[in-house]
């Protein structure tokens, strides 16, 4: 028997709704489940049951999270909306820190949000009539391959992990391009480029 092409085309349609539904849900891990606050907890706000994490800094204090485990390998992302009002001398960051193990890194995942240690040079100071400033973090879901620094875990080289696909070495052409169009659109600072403050540029500017 034939189908008849919209009945095709609605079956088609619920799949994929069931496809977003499923993938959403696989994606929607709370905060609980990967991360832990590491610094002010009293500027620390849990939304939309704990989906969303709002960290508020004021005069008293900053905020901070950080990654439960270590890994060894992973594909790491966080959605983050910067505060939406002039937070010059604000540092809100999403950085990685890694220790060297006999096979090679294991890294934790961090978020602070706290006044400025240096950009632009240290010229901007923080302006507190602003208070607070908020910053708000999602996407708690961490695609990694856990490890122990004293113990490593020596299958998160291996290529049953996706991330560790030769195509996530590098940024696709397009991947590159979007990267570029950020950089020229919204940096105001770099520091990898700040041969005043950094004659000699730190490791991490090296590519
Ligand atoms: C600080 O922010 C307030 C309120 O937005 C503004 O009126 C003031 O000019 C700012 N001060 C500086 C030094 O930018």
């Amino acid at each position: 028997m034939d189908f008849h092409p919209w009945v095709i085309m609605v079956i088609a349609l619920i799949s994929f709704k069931i496809f977003f539904l499923f993938n959403n849900a696989l994606r929607n891990t709370g905060f609980n489940e990967n991360y832990t606050v590491t610094l002010g907890n009293q500027h620390v706000l849990f939304l939309n049951q704990g989906r969303e994490v709002q960290l508020s800094l004021d005069r008293s204090s900053g905020a901070g999270f950080q990654s439960k485990e270590y890994f060894g390998s992973g594909y790491f992302q966080m959605r983050i909306k910067l505060p939406d009002k002039d937070s010059a001398g604000v540092v809100t960051a999403f950085y990685i820190s890694t220790t060297t193990n006999s096979y090679g890194t294991d890294t934790k995942l961090y978020t602070v949000h706290l006044p400025l240690v240096a950009n632009d040079g240290g010229r901007s100071k923080a302006n507190y009539s602003n208070v607070p400033f908020q910053a708000h973090f999602r996407d708690f879901n961490i695609d990694g391959c856990p490890s122990i620094p004293t113990n490593p875990n020596k299958e998160c080289h291996s290529t049953k992990y996706w991330w560790n696909g030769k195509k996530y070495n590098h940024l696709n052409p397009n991947q590159l391009k979007a990267y570029e169009n950020v950089r020229k659109k919204y940096m105001t600072y770099d520091y990898c480029a700040d041969r005043r403050r950094y004659p000699t540029p730190p490791p991490e500017c090296i590519r």
